[in-house]
C-alpha cells in the first residue's frame, strides 16, 4: 500500500498542549511573545491550529507554487505532516495591523539545538530587515534559555535567503540532496561562542584570519 493512502484518526486541537521547548528548555514561547518590532509590526506565538490557517493564504503567495508541478515529491500522508506539526512545530505569525504579513516555523531539533525550518516574509514586506529582526529575537531567546544552536536548510540558489543568513553569522555545515526537498545547504547558527572557534580550530585553515574579520562584523542577527 502506498504511504500516502495510509489513514489515521484526525488531530484535534490540544488544550493542554506544552510545547517541546517548554518540556526540555522550560521555553514557554507565550511567555516571550508578543514581541514588538516597531514600525507597527508584531510577532505573535501561535499553535498549529491558529497558524494553518495564517499559512494556506500566506505559503502560495511567498512561494508562488503551482501545486502538483513540483519535482520533489512528498510521498508521505499529509496528515502525518499535520500531526507532526500540531505535536512539535512553534509558529510566529508577523503582523502588521491585523494583517499576516510573514510566517516563522520551527521545531526542537535535540537538547540542544533548535530547527528553524522555515521563514515566510510576505513579498511586499520583503527588504525591510524584518527576518534579522525577528532572528535576533529568536537567538536571544534560545541562547537565554541555554540553547547552544540554530540549525536550518537552505536551497543554494536562494540568494537573497543565504545573504540574510550570512549577516545573520550563520556557517554553512553541510550539504544535503534527497527526493523531498533537492539539494540543500545545511547551516548553523552558534548561540555559544566557544562552539563556533571549536569549529573553526578543527576545520579551517583560514580560522585565525576568519576569526578576526567575524569579530569585527556586526551583522544583522
Ligand atoms: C528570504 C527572506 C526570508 C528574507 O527576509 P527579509 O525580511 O526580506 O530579509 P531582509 O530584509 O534582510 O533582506 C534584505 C537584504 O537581502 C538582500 N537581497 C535581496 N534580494 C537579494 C538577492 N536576490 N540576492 C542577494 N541578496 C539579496 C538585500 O540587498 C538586503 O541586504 P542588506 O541587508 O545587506 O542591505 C524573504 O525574502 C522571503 O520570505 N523570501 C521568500 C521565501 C523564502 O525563500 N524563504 C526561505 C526558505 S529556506
Amino acid at each position: 500500500m502506498p504511504r500516502s493512502s495510509v489513514k489515521t484518526k484526525p488531530i484535534l486541537p490540544q488544550p493542554e498542549h506544552q510545547s517541546l521547548c517548554q518540556q526540555v528548555w522550560g521555553l514557554d514561547w507565550s511567555r516571550e511573545f508578543p514581541v514588538d518590532l516597531g514600525d507597527g509590526v508584531r510577532i505573535e506565538y501561535k499553535t498549529f491550529h491558529e497558524a494553518q490557517p495564517l499559512m494556506k493564504t500566506l505559503l502560495p503567495e511567498v512561494y508562488q507554487l503551482v501545486p502538483g508541478t513540483s519535482r520533489f515529491g512528498e510521498a508521505d500522508p499529509h496528515h502525518f505532516k499535520e500531526k507532526y506539526f500540531s505535536a512539535l512545530g512553534d509558529f510566529f505569525a508577523f503582523y502588521e495591523g491585523e494583517t499576516n504579513i510573514g510566517m516563522a516555523i520551527g521545531t526542537l531539533l535535540d537538547w540542544s539545538s533548535y530547527n528553524f525550518r522555515n521563514i515566510a516574509v510576505a513579498p511586499a514586506y520583503q527588504n525591510k530587515g524584518l527576518y534579522p529582526q525577528f532572528f535576533e529575537v529568536l537567538s536571544r531567546i534560545l541562547k537565554a534559555h541555554g540553547v547552544a544552536r540554530i540549525e536550518g536548510d537552505v536551497a543554494p540558489t536562494n540568494r537573497h535567503h543565504i545573504h540574510a543568513l550570512n549577516k545573520m553569522g550563520y556557517i554553512v555545515t553541510s550539504m544535503t540532496y534527497g527526493e523531498r526537498w533537492g539539494v540543500l545547504l545545511h547551516i548553523t547558527k552558534y548561540l555559544d561562542e566557544a562552539d563556533e572557534e571549536r569549529l573553526g580550530q578543527l576545520y579551517s585553515t583560514t580560522y585565525k584570519t576568519d576569526a578576526a574579520a567575524n569579530k569585527k562584523f556586526k551583522g544583522k542577527g
